[in-house]
């Protein structure tokens, strides 16, 4: 795992965009995992300032609220299409249906779907439990698209986008952890105090399930990208941190 630690989310940002430009622009970019969240959207405005050409790129996200129809202001399909869809157009884009009446059928619908298109390089954003998609602590490593409960402190921080607690939905539907790690590159941001905990057990912790992001030590090609705020409980004197 390579960590990077940057001054702030704009510069975090900016190191994220041109690992997916340089990998876009020779050719080894077909397919990127997209995330939602606070975190990525100076990437995503990176992204579509920018002249690259994404037409020709597969986007496939990791997840989904269930409840909500692509429509609604708060479903990540809509997200996606305000802040990055609707001004960099892709090939083809792939959200989860947060109104499938089958989870079963629309977990592996999704599976069928990564399957077909591995991806090049996945984005990740992380909770500040840790998840990363909505795989909660606890999920195993071993899961693929599943079904999945919020956990209570993912609602309680996930409940600043809604009118209130109640509105958050209680499920969702997320790429599981092996789905995520099947990514040939992998690219975790995240930037500020809130994410320190989270990215210290990321990190520094031990591999496990009850840290999901953990996970990422064992990836040969994932990299995380940190501002000073979500490093400062990291051992700075070690050598693998990389400063830019
Ligand atoms: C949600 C998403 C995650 C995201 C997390 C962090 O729970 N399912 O994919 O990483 O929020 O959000 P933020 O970037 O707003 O802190």
């Amino acid at each position: 795992m390579k960590v990077i630690i940057v001054k702030d989310a704009q510069k975090g940002s900016e190191v994220a965009f041109n690992m997916i430009k340089n990998q876009l622009l020779s050719g080894e970019l077909h397919v990127l995992g997209l995330a939602t969240g606070s975190t990525p959207l100076k990437l995503y405005n990176l992204m579509t300032k920018s002249d690259l050409d994404f037409s020709n790129i597969i986007g496939i996200n990791l997840d989904e609220y269930k409840g909500l129809s692509k429509d609604h202001d708060q479903s990540y399909a809509y997200f996606m299409k305000e802040n990055l869809f609707s001004k960099k157009p892709f090939k083809e884009t792939h959200v989860p249906n947060g109104l499938a009446e089958n989870a079963e059928i629309e977990c592996k619908r999704y599976d069928e779907i990564i399957k077909n298109n591995p991806v090049d390089i996945q984005i990740l954003g992380i909770g500040t439990n840790g998840h990363i998609g909505f795989n909660e602590p606890g999920t195993s490593f071993d899961s693929h698209t599943s079904e999945v409960e919020l956990t209570e402190s993912t609602i309680e921080d996930n409940k600043r986008f809604f009118e209130s607690k109640d509105l958050v939905p209680t499920k969702a539907f997320t790429k599981g952890i092996r789905s995520i790690m099947n990514a040939k590159n992998i690219v975790l941001l995240a930037f500020g105090e809130a994410k320190a905990n989270a990215i210290f057990n990321t990190v520094e912790g031990p591999v496990s399930e009850q840290a999901p992001a953990s996970v990422l030590q064992t990836h040969s090609n994932a990299t995380v990208i940190c501002d000073e705020a979500a490093a400062k409980l990291l051992n700075k004197e070690s050598a693998e941190y990389i400063y830019m």
